[in-house]
């Protein structure tokens, strides 16, 4: 069963490991942030990396332009050492860019663990997280060529509401 689980110590190098299957360069959607952060967690320590997110949750020392986010790592509870990806809840979407294009959640599945269920899963999970901040529906957003995304996002009750250039933006009651 998938869970989602806050950023521990002990499972920040399979954290590690999971960033690490992906492909050289590519985006790690849902991983963390700043934009540039798999550099500054390889340079950071473990306690260091937990902290983190600890502070980006709390909205402590946030670059301009990013929101208090919540990071969930996503584990399969038979294999609970293994993180198979990653998904970002931003508290609100009070940024011309996050209201536009950003939206409320993000979400990655590292390529090794794609294509069984694991995005719809914790995108289902991570519906009454964001009900838990107060927030009664959530923006997604997703690339218009990005089949695997839109169909995650429609298997858990995603309702298109527009394009915003080339991206679609959707919204789910939580
Ligand atoms: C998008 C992503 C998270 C999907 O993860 P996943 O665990 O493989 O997704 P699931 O197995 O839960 O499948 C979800 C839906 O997508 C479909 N799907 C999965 N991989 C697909 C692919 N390569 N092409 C087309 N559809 C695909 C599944 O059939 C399923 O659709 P269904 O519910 O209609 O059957 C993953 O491909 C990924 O990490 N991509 C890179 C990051 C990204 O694009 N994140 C989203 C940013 S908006």
């Amino acid at each position: 069963m998938i869970e989602l689980i806050r950023p521990t110590v002990g499972l920040v190098q399979p954290r590690r490991t999971s960033a690490a299957d992906f492909p050289a360069g590519a985006v790690l959607h849902g991983y963390g942030l700043p934009a540039d952060h798999d550099e500054f967690l390889s340079a950071t320590t473990d306690p260091g990396v937990v902290r983190f997110f600890e502070d980006a949750e709390r909205g402590v020392g946030l670059p301009d332009g990013w929101v208090p986010c919540t990071t969930y790592w996503i584990v399969d509870g038979t294999a609970p050492d293994v993180v198979l990806g990653s998904i970002a809840l931003r508290h609100h979407i009070g940024t011309d860019f996050l209201r536009e294009h950003g939206g409320h959640i993000g979400f990655g599945v590292r390529p090794s663990a794609r294509g069984t269920g694991v995005a719809s899963a914790a995108l289902r999970a991570a519906l009454p997280r964001a009900r838990a901040l107060s927030l009664d529906r959530v923006l997604l957003t997703c690339d218009e060529d990005n089949e695997a995304s839109r169909r995650t996002i429609e298997s858990c009750g995603g309702v298109f509401e527009r394009m915003a250039d080339t991206r679609r933006r959707y919204w789910i009651a939580t």
